[in-house]
Formats: structure tokens, sequence, C-alpha cells
């Protein structure tokens, strides 16, 4: 099993966030994004998953955290409601970490067996969306973790105002065939 994380992060404060808002709207973002998590599983913060159109991502299994036992999700076929994240130490299938703030910081901060074998860090150098309420969510935590234990590897992609970088844990095997995967889906943009 590979877990990789995939985030866009705002140049310099590191904000992914403002209350429910990603701050930007970069459409080639997104379909990266599709790009890359296209069949696969992934997990997503209950937040998160609220903010998804129709509280769903066709195409994909979602794995939803919840402290919530009860929590109801839209697509019971395809959506699962994990309450501890515990449960994806043993998880045998590929899993794609897809925010937000909180659910990155799980990951990244609560021992090897939940660390990312990969990182696709993708950071917007543009200006934030005005007017949005909310706070302001950062991933400070997670961008620290990542310049100490992580190198990069191949080189930088830029797009519309984005650079993405593919990152990999230092000193650890990672699975070929799903670097090629990644690598792929951000080329073809
Ligand atoms: N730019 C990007 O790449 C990107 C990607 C994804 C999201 N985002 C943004 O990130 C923001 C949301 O981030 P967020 O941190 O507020 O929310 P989140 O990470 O999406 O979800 C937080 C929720 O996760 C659940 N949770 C927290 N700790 C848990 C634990 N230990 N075990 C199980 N479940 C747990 C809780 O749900 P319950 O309250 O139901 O218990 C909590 O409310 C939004 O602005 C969103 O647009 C940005």
């Amino acid at each position: 099993m590979t877990k990789v994380a995939v985030w866009c992060r705002h140049k310099g404060d590191n904000i992914i966030g403002i209350g429910p808002e990603i701050p930007w709207h970069v459409a080639s973002d997104f379909k990266r994004f599709r790009r890359i998590t296209a069949g696969q599983n992934i997990v997503a913060g209950e937040t998160t998953y609220e903010t998804f159109p129709n509280r769903t991502l066709p195409n994909r299994k979602i794995y939803v955290l919840t402290l919530n036992p009860d929590y109801e999700v839209s697509d019971t076929k395809n959506h699962f409601v994990v309450n501890d994240i515990n449960d994806f130490k043993d998880f045998s299938e590929d899993l794609y970490i897809s925010g937000g703030a909180t659910i990155y910081k799980l990951f990244m901060t609560s021992g090897a067996k939940l660390l990312p074998d990969i990182i696709v860090d993708c950071e917007y150098h543009g200006n934030l969306k005005e007017g949005l309420q909310g706070p302001k969510i950062d991933i400070t935590p997670c961008v620290e973790v990542l310049s100490k234990q992580y190198m990069q590897v191949f080189p930088d992609y830029e797009l519309d105002d984005i650079t993405t970088r593919v990152y990999v844990k230092k000193g650890d095997f990672v699975d070929q065939n799903v670097i090629k995967h990644i690598i792929k889906a951000i080329e073809e943009e």
C-alpha cells in the first residue's frame, strides 16, 4: 500500500482554505487532482467531503474521516465512514490523502505508519480570493515535515501560477508504478 498526500497551498503562508473554500480558482489544479485520484481510494475529512459537489467525486472510493459514528454519506456503495485514523495503518490498497488541513496534519504527525510515502505539493503563486468568510486554514506543520523528511523527485512542473513538485519519503522504497501514475497524470496537462 502506498499513501499519497495531494494538496495545493498558497506560497508563503501555506494557506489551503478560508472557511470551507479553497481561496483560488484554477481549473487546471482541479483537473490535475482529478486525474491523479481517478479510480483510486481517497480519504477526506468530513469538512472537505461536505464541499465536494453533491458530496461526491465520481469514480473513486471515498473514506470520510469523522468522529461522528452516525455520519451519513451520500453514496453508501462507494463512500465509507472512518472514525479512527489508525484503521489506515493496515489499509491494503493505495490511498490518496485529499485534505483538509486537519486530515493532512493527522497523517503527517501521527507516526511512521501513517506518514505519506509520496507528496504531491502544488504551490499557488497568485492572489487569494477576496471577501471570503471564515478562518484562514494552513498546513505549515505539514510543510515543515515535508522539508525535513522528504526529497523532491522529478523537476518542477509549472502551469497557471502553480508549481507542482513530487516528493518521496527519504530512505524508503517507493512503488514505481504509483510514481509513474502520478507523473503521467501531472504531465497530461
Ligand atoms: N487546497 C487544498 O488542496 C485543499 C484540499 C482539501 C481541503 N481544502 C480546504 O481545507 C479546509 C478544510 O480543512 P479542515 O481542517 O477545516 O477540515 P477537514 O480536514 O476537511 O475535516 C475536519 C473534520 O475531520 C474530522 N476529524 C478530525 N479529527 C479526527 C480524528 N482524529 N478522527 C476522525 N475524524 C476526525 C472531524 O469531523 P467531525 O466534526 O464530523 O467529527 C473534523 O471536523 C477547507 O477550506 C477546504 O476547502 C483545501
